[in-house]
């Protein structure tokens, strides 16, 4: 179960830039769901999966995973609860280590550790036989620099790192959107066989409804800070989702006009 009560994020606060994003914003989610996240650009969807996993602070509030409060953890700490996948291949792994290198980096998440002793040969068939069902045949390539692996494969990567140590939350923030629609499918699919196995709750932001639809168990539509829709895939239809979504798109292009006519 993730809990997060009270949620307020102001950023620049009292700065004229001053810019609310959450005020009280209040949210549970039950344990094992996939609970996909929409809303128009800049409605605060990864400013709230950055306040979940740390990487941002909350002015006031709690988030809490399971029974423990995880509020005042630093990041890396939190790391130990929370996987990670960003829309940027580049950002969840390591370019310049190798691929067994990164995999083995997974394992030692949260811990402190000396590069020299990254590699703990205990691992080796696990990292050797996770790599192998996702059928890229990475596991021919452990000595291969990442940065030498298309997005599609890094994204792969990416994934299997965030959920090697099975977290209790897996935060998606549009970890498919840089992909080509045939690479898209491959890990949306891997995705979805992955956190059903390992039973994790996942938190997955896209643009794309039909994931949304077919993925998760939840859509939740955000629109400045606020659910302004929270249903179940069989609840509607993708032409009333893409209804909806496309109204509050209009609605917040709408809201930024007399701002743009202020400053000018
Ligand atoms: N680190 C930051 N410092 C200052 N402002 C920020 C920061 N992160 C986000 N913001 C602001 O918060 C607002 C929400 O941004 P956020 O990135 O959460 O939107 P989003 O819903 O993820 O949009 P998109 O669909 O474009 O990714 C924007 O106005 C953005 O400029
Ligand atoms: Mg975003």
């Amino acid at each position: 179960m993730l809990r997060i009560k009270n949620l307020s994020k102001t950023f620049y606060m009292g700065t004229p830039e001053e810019n609310q994003i959450f005020d009280n914003f209040s949210l549970e989610i039950e344990e094992n769901t996939c609970v996909a996240f929409l809303g128009p650009n800049g409605c605060g969807k990864s400013t709230l999966f950055n306040l979940i996993s740390g990487s941002l602070k909350s002015d006031s509030g709690t988030i809490e995973v399971g029974d423990k409060n995880i509020s005042k953890m630093p990041e890396q700490e939190r790391a130990l609860y929370i996987g990670k996948v960003n829309q940027n291949p580049s950002m969840g792994v390591a370019p310049s280590l190798n691929i067994l290198e990164n995999m083995s980096m997974a394992y030692k998440k949260g811990q402190k550790f000396k590069l020299k002793r990254l590699i703990d040969k205990n691992n080796n068939e696990e990292i050797i036989n996770r790599l192998k069902t996702i059928g890229l045949g990475l596991e021919n390539k452990l000595n291969t620099e990442v940065k030498f692996l298309s997005g599609g494969q890094r994204q792969c990567l990416s994934l299997l790192m965030a959920t090697v140590r099975t977290p209790k939350i897996l935060l998606l923030d549009e970890h498919t959107a840089a992909l080509d629609p045939k690479t898209s499918s491959v890990i949306m699919n891997k995705t979805s066989d992955l956190i059903k196995e390992e039973k994790i709750t996942t938190l997955m932001i896209t643009h794309n409804l039909r994931h949304a639809l077919e993925f998760a168990d939840r859509i939740i539509m955000l629109n400045h800070g606020e659910i302004v829709l929270d249903i179940k895939p069989g609840e509607i239809t993708e032409e009333e989702l893409n209804k909806i979504y496309y109204e509050k798109i209009e609605d917040t292009k709408a809201m930024e006009v007399p701002k743009l006519i202020k400053i000018a």
